[in-house]
């Protein structure tokens, strides 16, 4: 059984932490590699603490059988941060325009790959948006037949740019047009 809930800034405890860098090790890196685990380690330690500290901050976890099982996050996206500006010089003016800045930067959707196929990330994904009050949210990833663009594409997200960092696509979801 899967449950999912959200956590403030500092609900993010120790333990929380190594969950977190598990599921990211499990999912991106090679778990025999040192590299990997440094790169786990760092993420959970340092890429988590500063991306909690921004407006609009907005983590989920999910748990499964009393094990976390996946977890979703981001924060309200502004100019003068990196992926922002870069996107600004990045996609066409139309987007940057309508799409950039203020908007809710969904970072990532991750689910341990013993728990997948499982409807966990739609869990995630939904209680991760619910109730946002930015009017538009923003991600990239790979919008072949897999999961990610299944998960995305199911949920409102259209692309508005196909191909924006190597093969990742610029995925919006209009959450005005949602609530309305
Ligand atoms: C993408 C990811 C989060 C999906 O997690 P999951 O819990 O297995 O996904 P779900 O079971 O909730 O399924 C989501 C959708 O993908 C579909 N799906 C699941 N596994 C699939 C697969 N192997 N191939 C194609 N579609 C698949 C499901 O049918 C579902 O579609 P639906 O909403 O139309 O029913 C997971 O594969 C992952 O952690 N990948 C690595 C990190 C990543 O790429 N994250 C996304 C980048 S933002």
């Amino acid at each position: 059984m899967t449950t999912v809930q959200s956590l403030t800034r500092k609900q993010i405890d120790g333990g929380i932490r190594n969950a977190l860098a598990a599921i990211y090790l499990a999912a991106y890196g090679d778990p025999s590699l040192p590299e990997s685990q440094l790169d786990a380690d760092n993420f959970a330690s340092s890429t988590i603490r500063r991306h909690a500290r921004r407006a609009g901050f907005r983590m989920v976890v999910a748990t499964t059988d009393g094990q976390v099982s996946g977890y979703a996050y981001g924060f309200t996206g502004k100019r003068g941060q990196f992926w922002s500006d870069w996107l600004s010089g990045t996609a066409p003016a139309h987007i940057v325009e309508t799409w950039v800045g203020d908007h809710f930067e969904l970072v990532d959707i991750v689910v341990d790959p013993a728990h997948r196929g499982q409807g966990i990330a739609g869990l995630l994904h939904d209680h991760l948006v619910e109730g946002l009050p930015q009017e538009r949210a923003l991600l990239a990833t790979t919008p072949d037949d897999g999961a990610a663009a299944r998960l995305y594409g199911g949920r409102g997200w259209q692309i508005l740019v196909p191909e924006i960092d190597g093969a990742k696509a610029l995925y919006g979801l209009d959450l005005a047009v949602r609530a309305a």
